[in-house]
């Protein structure tokens, strides 16, 4: 087991599944002290048992400020201080076309994507500046970075979660905060299973569908996402603060077919002016 989080605590918003639980159990594993805050109490108190030691659940729903706060404040009062926020709960929230879609649902996916990681960067500011340490990780999603990959409003809400993260970062670098975001590609987990499977419990299933569909020869599993926030997290990572880290097989940045990978070109060819070839 490497031990680079020893002595750390972290609060991750959403870790009782999903990616969240997997950064839980990567921290977790490593050394930190963990609050699993999430909406749903049994796997939280589940996961937290099974950890035991060094891991509380808090039920906590970040579209609250007040929830969140109490996050925070339970990481210093049960394990002394706060390292690293992980604002990491999310909703698709609300689908379906823009002519028709319920504001008032809209303004409950931005509270759930959007205000949550407002409040998270706040109250982890709050006891982070006083001790000028500290790391603050949020998820955004390729669709806050290309359109027709995700719904309106959720795309909305993780575009936004880019621009705060940046904002805070050049706030908060004096103070050495690192602030940064990742962007998951699309990741087996209860979210993705409630769209390609039969629900969110239905893993397997959606690790089957997603196979047929990756981009890389195996499917995103929440795990490698952590591995990435773990990375963010940690003293390797001293100097990366205001990144958006996509962990997506290129996704977001590597968008075409490569004619170079489909064997149309046998060999490499050099191109001139007016098309003359080598
Ligand atoms: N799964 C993907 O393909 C994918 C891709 C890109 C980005 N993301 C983002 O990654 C993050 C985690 O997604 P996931 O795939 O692990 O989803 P998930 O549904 O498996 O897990 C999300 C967790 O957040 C919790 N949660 C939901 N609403 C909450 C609230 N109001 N308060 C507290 N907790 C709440 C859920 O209970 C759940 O444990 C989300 O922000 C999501 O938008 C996911």
């Amino acid at each position: 087991m490497d031990d680079r989080f020893i002595g750390r605590v972290a609060v991750i918003t959403g870790g009782a599944g999903g990616i969240g639980e997997a950064t839980v159990r990567g921290l977790h594993a490593e050394g930190a002290s963990v609050v699993i805050a999430d909406i749903q109490d049994a796997p939280g108190q589940s996961l937290a048992a099974e950890l035991g030691d060094r891991a509380v659940f808090l039920r906590t729903d970040v579209s609250q400020e007040s929830d969140v706060a109490a996050a925070v404040d339970a990481a210093v009062t049960r394990f002394g201080q706060l390292d690293i926020m992980f604002n990491n709960a999310g909703v698709m929230g609300t689908l379906g076309p823009i002519e028709t879609t319920s504001i008032d649902d809209a303004d409950l996916t931005i509270a759930i994507n959007l205000r949550s990681v407002i409040s998270g960067m706040k109250h982890a500011a709050r006891v982070m500046k006083p001790r000028r340490s500290g790391i603050i990780l949020s998820t955004s999603s390729p669709a806050g970075m290309l359109g027709g990959v995700g719904p309106h409003v959720y795309s909305a809400t993780k575009a936004a979660v880019i621009g705060i993260s940046n904002s805070v970062a050049a706030e908060l670098r004096p103070f050495n905060i690192r602030v940064n975001t990742v962007v998951p590609g699309a990741v087996v987990s209860p979210m993705t299973a409630s769209l390609v499977a039969d629900g969110p419990d239905h893993l397997e299933q959606a690790l089957q569908t997603m196979s047929g569909t990756s981009l890389m020869g195996r499917p995103l599993l929440p795990a490698d996402v952590a591995a990435a926030a773990l990375y963010l997290a940690s003293d390797a990572a001293a100097f990366v603060t205001g990144v958006t880290l996509p962990v997506d097989a290129g996704m977001t940045g590597a968008i075409g077919q490569s004619p170079f990978a489909t064997g149309k070109y046998e060999q490499s060819v050099t191109v001139f002016e007016a098309g003359r070839r080598t």
